[in-house]
């Protein structure tokens, strides 16, 4: 090797030292939020934040970076997957893109309670699911917050049938099965990251979005949008992450630490949805939001996206008896 090229060699390494470093052995430790302060995403971080450091005499400390200050949700799996960052809580969907597997939990009309989100979650399929995501996408999934069913709104009319819903623009996360779903109730949506969807709401780029009654109170959706369908396709799970190769960086009572906080936090979002979401959504009716019904017990959209959606979607999940599985685990 010439002078020149292992002189390159050695500043490369020292500059991923300096990167990859502080954010194994920090003290402090940075947890990105995708959501607005107040929300359930905000509720798990604040929670486990303050777990974590008591379980840990204090030596930790968890800093959160709400609103995406830290990037978008699904490039912040990116950074956590390089250990470049430590923490980070996102929805979901924002996941599937990076560990297919986890889609099981985003199949439309699959998981039909908060109660049943919890089931999974806890239970078999959500060690699967976090394993999986190790291997896949160099992140572990540590706690989860129950944000509750992903409701449509938009700013243009009331709907309670796919007939209603023709000629609007909806947006939807990066997610396929996601964009799926419309599609088989009849629309073609506009994919696009969370960082940018009130901008487009607030300038009529698109007309309408789906998400929990709890995080469209976090984002002040209210202001940009005016009507909310009372969908249940998605029971909308907000994972908290963690890198795996911070994780792995720590001495074994830290990493004991960050999972026992995870469960306590886990178990303090569950109770705070069940406690807050019918407050919220009477505080979104009273600030001027209209909600509706979907017609005949919203029959039309459970049967389009059930027949024609989870079949597309069984190879990318892992196989048809992942799905089965799952039924199975909820008594059906
Ligand atoms: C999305 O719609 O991209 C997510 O649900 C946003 C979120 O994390 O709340």
């Amino acid at each position: 090797m010439n002078i020149r090229k292992s002189l390159l060699v050695s500043m490369f390494a020292a500059a991923s030292l300096v990167v990859t470093a502080p954010a194994a052995l920090a003290a402090t430790f940075k947890m990105a939020v995708g959501d607005a302060a107040g929300g359930t995403q905000w509720e798990l971080g604040t929670s486990f934040a303050k777990s974590f450091s008591e379980k840990t005499g204090g030596k930790h400390k968890v800093d959160l970076f709400p609103n995406g200050q830290l990037g978008d949700e699904q490039d912040t799996v990116n950074n956590a997957s390089m250990g470049l960052l430590d923490f980070s809580i996102l929805a979901i969907n924002n996941i599937t893109p990076f560990s297919p597997t986890v889609g099981v939990l985003t199949m439309p009309y699959v998981i039909r309670s908060a109660e049943e989100a919890k089931k999974l979650t806890t239970g078999a399929v959500g060690k699967e699911l976090t394993a999986n995501t190790v291997r896949d996408a160099g992140v572990r999934i540590i706690g989860w917050a129950y944000s509750g069913f992903r409701v449509l709104t938009n700013s243009k009319k009331p709907v309670q049938t796919l007939n209603d819903l023709k000629g609007l623009v909806i947006r939807v996360p990066k997610n396929e099965i996601m964009i799926a779903s419309y599609q088989a109730w009849g629309v073609n949506p506009t994919p696009m990251s969370w960082a940018e969807t009130f901008t487009a709401l607030q300038q009529r780029v698109v007309d309408g979005q789906d998400n929990p009654y709890i995080t469209i109170s976090a984002m002040k959706f209210n202001e940009v949008q005016k009507y909310i369908t009372n969908i249940r396709y998605i029971f909308s799970l907000e994972p908290l992450i963690v890198s795996e190769q911070v994780f792995k960086a720590q001495k074994p009572d830290v990493q004991k630490a960050i999972l026992e906080a995870g469960e306590a936090a886990t178990e303090h979002s569950y109770k705070y949805l069940l406690e807050t979401e019918d407050r919220i959504k009477k505080e979104l009716v009273a600030k001027g939001m209209q909600i509706v019904e979907p017609a005949d017990g919203e029959k039309e959209w459970i049967e389009k996206a059930t027949t024609v959606v989870w079949p597309k979607f069984y190879k990318a999940i892992g196989g048809k008896d992942k799905l089965d599985r799952v039924q199975k685990e909820l008594g059906r």
